[in-house]
This record gives structure tokens, sequence and C-alpha cells, in this order.
């Protein structure tokens, strides 16, 4: 198999993101040195998906305390403004925020130690090359444990892009799909393609064919048809949070997927590595729902889809009630219902095996 794509080449101080914006028409990069432009970056789109845009946001915040101990500012605040900045970038990806209080907390016991601005900036930089690193390895565990429940020759559906450029690496729901072929399953892959921002038409099928990974693109109305023909086994996403009670918040049709799969009774799975996890929040009614513009939805490649003056809606997420999820998937094992527990004990199981 050809190597994955990378979304995220970090370098002292500068942050390569491929622009995904372009893509599959162009591979061009983006150069980042600072904690706005990265933040806009995330806004924009440049760079998406739950896992890639909380790693670059810790590795804003590193561009953030380099220009300050280049300009000899005061980094406590210049890290505060930076923090304030990044959050702000898109609201519903749970791994934005796990990322910068790592990255606080980290800042915070460094100063606490009275370690010089230099120290400071190297040590915010060891950890997000740590989170970064540290996401790939988990994306494996997880892809480990969610091949196990694909069948040899497993006809798979999966929506927008839980991939390698949606990660450090490897991908969430394709690095499922990624595994299971590495053991040698003969895996097909339905590909959504992911109305109104095509993640994946543009993006899934690019990753699965630079892999050789079979793979057939249906636009989104298409998923009930094929289901009803028999040519779906299983449904394979990524979440951008999923709460305490197992409800999921995903790409815009997610939901639609779920009650298909419930009338079909094909499983549903949720690829969710434990960053995605907010067990802080009780149930999906409270997860934060990015409404993204609507010219998105109006207008394709720039041109306009729809009348002059049309208005349109373009809730970027949705969320899937637990009941309609047949396991969650993550680098610490597969959950399944009743989800507060299970989700809450592989939490509890995972912190106590990283503190030994
Ligand atoms: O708007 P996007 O492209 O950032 O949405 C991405 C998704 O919905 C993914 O499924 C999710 O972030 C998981 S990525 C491993």
């Amino acid at each position: 198999m050809a190597n994955p794509v990378e979304a995220i080449v970090w370098q002292p101080y500068q942050m390569e993101l491929l622009d995904q914006r372009r893509l599959p028409l162009e591979t061009v990069s983006c150069s980042l040195t600072d904690a706005q432009s990265t933040a806009q970056a995330i806004t924009d789109m440049v760079v998406r998906g739950a896992p890639a845009i909380g790693i670059t946001a810790a590795y804003g915040m590193v561009l953030a305390a380099h220009q300050a101990t280049c300009s000899g500012s005061d980094l406590r605040p210049a890290l505060e403004t930076a923090r304030q900045q990044l959050a702000a970038s898109r609201p519903t990806a749970v791994n934005l925020f796990w990322a910068l209080e790592k990255m606080m907390e980290e800042a915070d016991r460094l100063m606490a130690s009275s370690a010089s601005s230099v120290e400071i900036t190297e040590g915010l930089e060891r950890l997000a090359c740590a989170i970064h690193e540290d996401d790939i390895a988990r994306n494996r565990a997880l892809g480990d444990f969610g091949a196990g429940l694909l069948a040899s020759d497993a006809h798979v559906l999966t929506h927008c892009n839980a991939g390698a450029l949606a990660t450090g690496g490897h991908g969430t729901a394709l690095g499922v799909i990624r595994s299971a072929v590495e053991q040698g399953k003969d895996i097909k892959v339905w590909v959504d393609e992911t109305r109104p921002y095509l993640q994946g038409a543009r993006l899934t099928m690019y990753e699965l064919m630079t892999e050789g990974i079979s793979c057939q693109l249906i636009s989104d109305n298409m998923s009930g048809f094929v289901m009803a023909q028999g040519r779906v086994d299983a449904v394979i996403v990524g979440t951008d949070r999923t709460v305490a009670n197992g409800d999921v918040a995903n790409k815009i049709g997610t939901y639609t997927l779920a009650v298909l799969c419930a009338r079909h009774n094909i499983p549903f799975y949720v690829a969710c590595p434990l960053s995605t996890l907010d067990l802080s929040i009780e149930t999906g009614a409270d997860i934060p729902i990015e409404e993204r513009s609507a010219d998105e939805l109006l207008q394709m490649g720039g041109t306009s889809i729809a009348p002059m003056g049309a208005q349109g809606y373009h809730p970027a997420f949705d969320v899937t009630p637990a009941e309609l999820v047949t396991a969650i998937i993550t680098e610490a094992g597969v959950a399944r219902a009743p989800y507060a527990e299970s989700l809450a004990n592989l939490r509890y199981e995972q912190k106590s095996g990283d503190e030994e």
C-alpha cells in the first residue's frame, strides 16, 4: 500500500498544512508561522477533521510561544490570546479544546517551575509533537479493534472524511478500513459524496484511490437504495464529539445514515478516539453545532446552483442518538450500550494505564 497522505507537517517553527480545500485537483500546502493565521486556516477548512484540528491548534500554541519569545513579549498573555483565537476557530470538534487545555496546562506547569521562555517554547513543542505522534499510534490501535468487527469480504459505507487527512495519520473510520485491508481482508468501500463540502468525493476517494483500496462514490441520497439492494454490510463513520450517553456529533448526514441502518438492520459503527470523547456533556442536545455559510450550499466551485438571492441553511454537523449506534470503537476497546457505563469505563482504564 502507498503511504497515506500527511495533512500536517511540523518543522521548527513553521507548520505546513496540506490545503484540503484544493484537493484532489491540486496538492499545495500553506505555511503558517503564527497562531492567528493558524486559527484562520482552521476556520477556512485548510485543515479539517477533529483530531487534525486539535493537532494543528497544539502547534499553533507553539508558534505563539516562539513568536513571543523572539519579540521578548510576556509569554502568559501571548499564550492566552492564542488560546482564545484558536478556541474560536470552530465549535464542534472537542479535540480542539482538549488539545488547547493540554497545552495551557503544560505552559502553566513550566512557568511554575521558573523555566525560561525558550525552555517553555521547547517544552510546548515537545508536547505538540507528542500529541501528533500519539494520535497516529492511537488510530492504529483503534483500527485494529475496528477491523475485528468486519467480515473478510465486507462492503463498508463511510461518510465525510475520517482518514489520514482528518487526523495525525492512518485515520479513525478510514483507519479501521486501512487496518482491515492490512490484515488481508477484501474490503470494498462505498463513499458518500458528503454534500455540501464534498469531503467524501474529494478527500476520502483521494485517500482510498491513492492507496489502491477498492472504492466507489455515491451521492448521499443513494445510500438508502444501496442498502435496500443488500450491498452494505456495515457503516463506519468518525465523530467530532461523542458525549457521556453515547450520542454522536458528526458530519451532517450521519444521522440519516444511522436511521437507514436501523431500517435495514445494518451495524452502524462510530470510530471515536478517546480525545474525541466529551464526558463533561451528558447528552447530544448540548453539543455546539457549527453553522457555516449558506454559500457553501448555494454554490459549487464558485458557481451558483440556486436562483440568485436564494436563502440556505447549513448546519455542518448533526447528532445521532446513542440508541442508533451499534458500537463505539476506541483505541482502548469497543464500547457497546449502555454507553454511559462502557465509555466511562474505557476512559477510566485508559487513564489508569497512562498513569502506570
Ligand atoms: O467539517 P469537517 O470536514 O471538519 O468534518 C469532519 C468530520 O465530520 C469527521 O467525520 C470527524 O471530524 C472525524 S475525523 C477523524
